[in-house]
């Protein structure tokens, strides 16, 4: 009698560990999806391919750029001050619009969601190195 009620008595902390566990767990899962950096990590594109097919040709596609474009005031996309002083609203509209004289525009060849896209990419450049 004694080792059954025992048993029981296992049984009940063992499903009440077990379940706030999956509370904790659940906790965390919200908190993470919060703080997601930005709406291009919800996209379908695909920016590194793309970034590669329309933009590497020219800022080369770990994003320093090409020295024939650098000395042109082409920015290196890896340089932290650079992307200390630019705002994500300032590298959409330079990929919209164009930027300076050899920077084409390219809102008639993207859409919003991949100019997007491109952003959360050039964001990209800096963490590494
Ligand atoms: C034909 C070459 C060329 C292509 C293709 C090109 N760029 Fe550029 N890009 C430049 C040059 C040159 C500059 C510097 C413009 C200036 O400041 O005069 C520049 C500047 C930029 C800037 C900085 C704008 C600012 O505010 O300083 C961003 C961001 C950028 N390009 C993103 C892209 C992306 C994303 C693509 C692909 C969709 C792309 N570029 C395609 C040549 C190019």
């Amino acid at each position: 009698m004694k080792n059954l009620s025992f048993l029981r008595l296992a049984l009940v902390s063992a499903v009440l560990v077990l379940s706030s566990g999956a509370l904790l767990n659940r906790t965390m899962l919200t908190t993470q999806g919060a703080s997601l950096p930005s709406l291009a990590a919800f996209t379908s594109v695909d920016a590194v391919a793309l970034f590669g097919e329309k933009c590497a040709m020219c800022h080369n596609k770990h994003g320093e750029g090409l020295p024939n474009w650098r000395t042109k005031g082409q920015p290196d996309f890896t340089n932290a001050d650079w992307q200390k002083t630019h705002t994500d609203a300032q590298i959409a509209a330079a990929i919209r619009n164009g930027e300076g004289k050899y920077m084409p525009a390219f809102k008639d060849r993207l859409s919003e969601e991949e100019i997007a896209a491109l952003v959360g990419r050039v964001r990209g450049f800096a963490k590494k190195r």
